[in-house]
């Protein structure tokens, strides 16, 4: 029986995965309608593949999967001529144009595969998908090959085409096979898509490389039928990477996703714990008003927020202390919150210079440019780059030097550097 168990829940109720396309996922989103219009009317009636740019944790790869849900639903429900449909998994950026590929085209093969039967259903060209599943079970060994069928569904004409006869079944006729498959499936945009997430673009730390990848795939993965990507990134590389002359026309202006209010976060937290209990009135670790706290110490990221709530419900049930009261419980927080903020703070020994940097850089709404540098006391962004690394080993902030172009906030405080910078704020309010 798991602690969650325990404590009245059928799951973590703080759990970080981003909400899924499914039900759950669009009972538990809270505070995004507007963002989910804008994404959905990107989907249904341009040709660009939308793009999200908004800070870490702050609910980007969420928003997709719900919109792409809730857009599905509306064609099953008849209130929708386009069939939009979630691809689960989730395609992280990378700088290695062919793993980037080959994820993103397993992905597809994987959703078309789950979904046939019920686009079959709906009244969809499909093709069979026989060979692709024997493809998607021994990706490398398969060497068979041969004709494949498209099925016409309520009353469109059976053709048949061949593929991969000769030598095998290679990469590039598993491609050939997705490409087919999509293009019977969805021929035109009004037909509708698969719609997936390309996750993450700021892994790939300069803009330039960003840019570079997302080129080299302009022409591949960018450009098949039936497929929508949605390009997700922090740290202003989407506005970067959008402003590449050779992807204008093929990708959208980034919608900003803004955190969540803080006004909403007590209702998120309270979604949460009511569907995933199991007992009328469970006694949660954190409470809305607790979560909504340590939202705000964790300067608005929804993904550490939960992460900490999680260290912090693990660390009052190792202390034996999980039926304390709520007002208990809160004091608590606060105690787990000090202790664990001094424990980051001790773990690498620095410098009063490279603290005063750490401050101001919190202060500053904790993100900076290495153009910034004069703002935080340096006369250049070299001189600055020392304290930041010790900084960095410090896991007290993340920071990037991106060369093709220093203005992007790539320096900001992580998940712990918050906790310590609130416990650091008390300490000098205290004193
Ligand atoms: N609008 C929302 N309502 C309720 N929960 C949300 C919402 N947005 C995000 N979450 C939750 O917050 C956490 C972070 O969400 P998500 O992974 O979608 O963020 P992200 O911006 O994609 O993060 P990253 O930058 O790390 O990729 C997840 O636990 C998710 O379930
Ligand atoms: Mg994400």
């Amino acid at each position: 029986m798991s602690l969650w168990n325990q404590l009245g829940y059928s799951a973590n109720p703080y759990t970080v995965n981003p909400l899924a396309p499914n039900a759950e996922g669009s009972e538990l989103i809270v505070g995004r309608d507007k963002e989910l219009r804008k994404l959905t009317t990107q989907l249904t009636s341009t040709d660009t593949h939308p793009t999200i740019e908004g800070d870490n944790g702050s609910g980007k790869t969420s928003l997709v999967a719900v919109a792409a849900y809730r857009a599905e639903q509306e064609f099953i429900e008849g209130r929708s001529q386009q069939l939009l449909i979630p691809i689960p998994d989730i395609i992280q950026m990378k700088s290695g144009v062919d793993e980037l590929e080959r994820d993103a085209y397993f992905a597809i093969a994987r959703a078309y595969v789950a979904n046939v039967k019920i686009l079959d259903d709906l009244g969809f060209n499909t093709f069979d998908t026989s060979e692709l599943e024997k493809w998607l079970g021994s990706p490398f060994i398969y060497g068979g090959g041969g004709g494949l069928s498209v099925v016409g569904v309520g009353g469109n004409v059976t053709r048949s085409v061949s593929a991969n006869t000769g030598q095998g079944f290679t990469d590039a006729g598993f491609r050939q096979l997705v490409r087919d498959c999509l293009h019977a499936t969805f021929p035109t945009r009004e037909h509708g898509a698969f719609v997936g997430v390309i996750d993450n673009i700021e892994l790939l730390r300069t803009s330039a490389d960003a840019r570079q990848a997302l080129e080299a795939v302009r022409d591949s993965i960018l450009s098949l039928p039936g497929v929508r990507w949605v390009l997700c990134g922090a740290k202003g590389i989407v506005r970067s990477v959008v402003s590449s002359p050779r992807l204008s026309g093929r990708i959208g202006r980034p919608i900003d996703l803004k955190p969540v209010p803080d006004e909403d976060v007590p209702e998120l937290v309270r979604r949460r714990l009511a569907h995933y209990s199991t007992r009328p009135d469970p006694d949660a670790p954190v409470n809305p008003e607790g979560f909504a706290h340590i939202y705000k110490i964790s300067n608005a990221n929804l993904r550490n927020s939960f992460k900490h709530a999680q260290d912090f419900a693990l660390w009052l049930d190792e202390e034996g202390k999980s039926q304390a009261p709520p007002t208990e419980k809160r004091e608590l927080l606060e105690e787990w919150i000090n202790i664990t903020a001094a424990e980051y703070s001790t773990a690498t020994p620095l410098q009063p210079g490279q603290w005063s940097l750490f401050d101001k850089i919190a202060d500053a709404g904790g993100s900076m440019a290495p153009s910034d540098y004069e703002d935080f006391g340096f006369n250049s962004s070299q001189a600055m780059r020392f304290h930041l690394q010790r900084l960095e080993e410090a896991n007290l902030l993340d920071s990037v030097i991106d060369e093709d172009d220093q203005r992007r906030k790539t320096i900001s405080v992580t998940s712990n550097g918050w906790l310590v910078a609130y416990h650091r704020g008390k300490l000098q309010r205290e004193a």
